[in-house]
């Protein structure tokens, strides 16, 4: 195996601004590793799209990506692409790439009432994946899910500095809680990395709930699969790469500096 270059940096991939979540895990624990970040704005939003486009998308995008930026290591912020996508990615890349699928493991673990829900979007809700996920993690346990394709919108204006609408949140709450069982439902698994975003939002339209989301766990993985490589005494300007034209990520500007994305570039 070559040695990694020490600039090498790690990509992160998502429609939009959601991988920022999970980007955010990761900075802290590899404070000094360079960073490109992808935005598909030119394909947002992934979770009304079928299964055929996402295919057709996703790994073209990572390839030309990869061949621009040689990352080290590439990870699909993104739980719709990966539910879709995953294998058909790391099969057509050849440098390690980390998912990012719906948290229902840390959400069996912690529920108390054997209920958990998932928000995500329609897409990714409806996967075989999930079903696969439930299957393993939370065997006897009931999974209510919903899409709340809203959040994703909420998510990215609430990025760009506006405020969204209260009632987003509360109907995506009410979209899982008012589900048969949905009283007993204690632990919800942010099965969209838009999602945690906006967690302060839904926390406060359903009080009584406990979120959980992937970001932690990627941040152990990419550590894990990065051990023993060097990285930079300091860290760097991150690159933030869209798809779409520049004027559309103009009010993106101040929440990308603030997640170290300095260098805002159209693919
Ligand atoms: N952030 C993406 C996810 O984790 C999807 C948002 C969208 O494009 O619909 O599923």
């Amino acid at each position: 195996m070559p040695a990694i270059d020490t600039d090498a940096p790690l990509l992160f991939f998502d429609s939009g601004i959601g991988g920022l979540s999970v980007l955010q895990a990761v900075r802290k624990s590899l404070p000094t590793a360079p960073i490109v970040y992808a935005a598909d704005y030119a394909g947002l939003p992934y979770g009304t799209k079928s299964e055929a486009e996402i295919m057709a998308r996703v790994p073209a995008l990572l390839g030309r990506l990869v061949e621009r930026y040689r990352p080290r290591l590439v990870t699909i912020a993104c739980n719709t692409a990966c539910t879709i996508a995953l294998s058909h990615v790391r099969a057509a890349l050849d440098v390690p790439v980390v998912g990012t699928v719906p948290a229902i493991k840390p959400a069996a673990e912690s529920t108390r009432t054997g209920v958990i829900g998932l928000l995500g979007t329609a897409a990714t809700i409806r996967q075989a994946y999930v079903d696969r996920l439930q299957t393993a993690h939370a065997p006897g346990m009931t999974l209510l899910r919903h899409a709340a394709p809203e959040l994703v919108h909420a998510a990215e204006s609430k990025l760009r500095g506006e405020a969204p609408d209260p009632s987003i949140f509360s109907r995506a709450m009410q979209g899982l809680t008012l589900l048969p069982d949905g009283d007993r439902l204690d632990v919800t698994a942010l099965g969209c990395t838009h999602f945690p975003l906006v967690q302060d939002e839904l926390s406060a339209a359903c009080p009584r709930m406990r979120f959980v989301d992937g970001s932690a766990g990627i941040a152990r993985r990419i550590r894990y699969l990065t051990a023993g490589q060097e990285w930079p005494a300091e860290s760097s300007e991150g690159v933030f790469v869209t798809t779409g034209s520049l004027a559309d990520v103009e009010g993106l500007q101040t929440a990308l500096h603030s997640y170290g994305l300095t260098q805002i570039k159209s693919l």
